[in-house]
């Protein structure tokens, strides 16, 4: 009897674990993990494709305004899919503290969101001085989060 309730415990427990990720946007755990890693790419590619322009003589501002606005779009997305149960899934780089202290991974998130605003306005009036700050707060942004929460791969 003993033995059964157990069972019955395990398996109440383990499917509730289970329905977390699964419960409205993804099929399942990896398919949240791929979602955030395929948005962070995006992001990361443009953010790129930005300074590949700002390495240059005369940047192509209409490209750097492009990539910003995307930027934009894409700065909330990654962080609809670091659901509780998707930790330790597949390849992840999310170090487990994304979970243990969210509200610090959460405000890091705000403050990059910020920057990319700023950024985008930026670009948007095409003053190339005020599109290299807020560039390099941005990728400051960036970074005071992976340090903490993101594994060195
Ligand atoms: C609040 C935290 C946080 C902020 C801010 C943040 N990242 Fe990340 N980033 C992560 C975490 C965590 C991962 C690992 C995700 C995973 O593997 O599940 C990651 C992964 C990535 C990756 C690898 C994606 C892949 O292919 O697996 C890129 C590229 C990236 N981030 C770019 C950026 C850029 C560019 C910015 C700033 C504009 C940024 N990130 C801001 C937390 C953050």
């Amino acid at each position: 009897v003993k033995g059964k309730s157990f069972l019955a415990f395990f398996v109440g427990v383990s499917s509730l674990v289970c329905a977390l990720p699964s419960s409205a946007q993804f099929a399942k755990p990896e398919a949240a993990v791929e979602y955030r890693q395929s948005a962070l790419y995006l992001m990361g590619n443009h953010f790129g494709r930005i300074k590949a322009q700002l390495d240059v003589s005369k940047p192509d501002v209409d490209a750097i305004r492009a990539s910003a606005a995307l930027i934009e779009v894409l700065k909330t997305l990654p962080f609809e899919a670091f659901l509780p149960g998707t930790e330790d899934i597949g390849d992840t780089a999310a170090k487990p503290e994304v979970w243990t202290d969210n509200e610090r991974f959460k405000k890091l998130a705000h403050e990059m969101q910020d920057r990319v605003s700023e950024l985008n306005a930026a670009a948007k009036s095409g003053d190339v001085k005020a599109i290299r700050a807020s560039f390099a707060d941005t990728g400051k942004a960036c970074k005071s989060c992976h340090e903490d929460f993101r594994k060195k791969r």
